[in-house]
Parts: C-alpha cells; structure tokens; sequence
C-alpha cells in the first residue's frame, strides 16, 4: 500500500523524524484505512533525505589544520546535509598518457566525488596559490572532458592559514578553477579562516565558540545554496 509523503490523512501522525519503519506504518495505515478505502492508493513520496556532500582537503599532511577544519565542518553539519572526506592522498600526479587506462586511485576519487550532490574544498595557501594536491585533485575530476565528475556541482570553498589571511589567494586561485570546470560555488560567506592553529584544542577539535557559531550557520546557507542550484 503506498501514501505520499505530505498527503496523510488526518488521523495518521506524522511525526518529524519519520522513524516508523515500513512494517509499523503498513499496519497504522491499515487500521486508519483499510484496503477498500479509496485514501489507501496514494503513492509514497518517500521524507527527503540527506544530501550527500564530498569534503576534500588540499593538505596531505597527518596534522593538518584544513584537516581538522574539515572534522569540524562534518561534526556541525545541520540535519539535511551528511558531510563525507573524500581522501586524495593516493592520486598520482595528472599525466594525460595515462587517460586511457586511469590508476585505481584516480577511478576511485572520481567514483566517490560522482556519489555525491555536492563538495566542500577546504584548502590551505602555498606560496599564495593552491597546494599542488588540491589542484591535482580538481583536474583528475576535470577529465575526461565529457565525463567530469565536477560540472554543474554546487560547491564552496574554505582556505585556511595560521597567518591573518586566512589564505584568501589561495582561495581565489582555486574558484578561478572551480568555475572553469562549471562547479556553482556559492559566492557568499566565502570563508577565509585565518589564525586557525589557535582554533583547536590538544585532540584537535575545534573549541573556538565564535567560529563554531560561524560554520554552523555557513553550513546553513550552503544547504540553501545546494537546494538553489543543486
Ligand atoms: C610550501 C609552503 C608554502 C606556504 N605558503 C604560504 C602562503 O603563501 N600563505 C600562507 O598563509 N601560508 C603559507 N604557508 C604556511 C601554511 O599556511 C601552513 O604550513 C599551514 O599549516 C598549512 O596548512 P595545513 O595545516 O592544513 O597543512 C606555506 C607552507 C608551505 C609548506
């Protein structure tokens, strides 16, 4: 027996979460209508779920600051987005011969990316540019051309830097190419988070009250932006 989502009758409860697995809402609906009531052919429009977002890190580093900004982008997400890192550790350096017959590694990156409906960058600054594994990562998802992983995602970018910049070039640097191969980056709050080695406490969890109210609300409106452009 279907229902649609949003169309129950009164009588039947729906509540917030919807954790009434199939077998215990087959048996209220049951009761409320039975087979013969014309009510019981509504279809089932399933609550909408979790968008899927990739998270990828610019720096390769075990102690890396952009890595533990990224753990806190997945510990605060809101309850419509589910945050996932996407390494890009084992991605050998770009090389066009190798095209035809791509490494595992590459063929798994581009999988796990085609997963997902959206991608957050989270990157530090290299000589006020991106670090070389970020770019390599935005160009293995750029090819083949007609197969790109990135064209019409919904993405943002944050740059990190302990100094006062935050890694604002780098920043930039990396939209330039984000929008070259058509990822829709949300333009605003473009988040520059900079003295972000003060930022974690000793296990490296963010503890600075004031940016973990920023990120939650950022995340917020890059929920909006992926239900905008997505
Ligand atoms: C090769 C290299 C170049 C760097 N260039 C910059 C820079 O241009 N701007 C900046 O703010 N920090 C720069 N830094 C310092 C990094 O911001 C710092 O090492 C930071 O912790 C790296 O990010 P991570 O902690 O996520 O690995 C550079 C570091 C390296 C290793």
């Amino acid at each position: 027996m279907d229902l649609a989502f949003g169309q129950f009758h009164p009588g039947i409860v729906q509540t917030e979460d919807m954790n009434q697995d199939d077998e215990k809402l087959e048996e209220a609906l049951e009761e409320s209508f039975p087979a013969s009531d014309p009510i019981s052919s509504l279809s089932v429009v399933e609550p909408p779920t979790k968008k899927r977002v990739a998270v990828v890190i610019g720096s390769l580093r075990k102690g890396a600051y952009s890595r533990m900004t990224a753990n806190a982008l997945v510990e605060l997400a809101p309850d419509t987005l589910s945050l996932e890192i996407v390494e890009i550790l084992d991605l050998t350096l770009f090389n066009q011969d190798l095209e035809e017959n791509p490494p595992a590694a590459w063929a798994e990156f581009r999988k796990q990316i085609k997963e997902r409906d959206a991608v957050i960058f989270v990157t530090p600054e290299y000589n006020r540019g991106v670090p070389p594994s970020m770019k390599n990562a935005v160009d293995i998802g750029s090819r083949p051309p007609k197969e790109s992983i990135w064209d019409g995602m919904p993405g943002t970018v944050i740059s990190t830097s302990p100094g006062p910049l935050g890694g604002i070039s780098a920043n930039y640097a990396l939209r330039q190419s984000l929008g070259n191969v058509n990822i829709f980056v949300m333009s605003q709050p473009n988040v520059a988070l900079g003295g972000v080695d003060k930022l974690f406490d000793e296990n490296g969890k963010m503890v600075n009250e004031g940016t973990r109210k920023f990120l939650t609300s950022y995340l917020e409106t890059f929920a909006q932006w992926i239900d905008r452009v997505g």
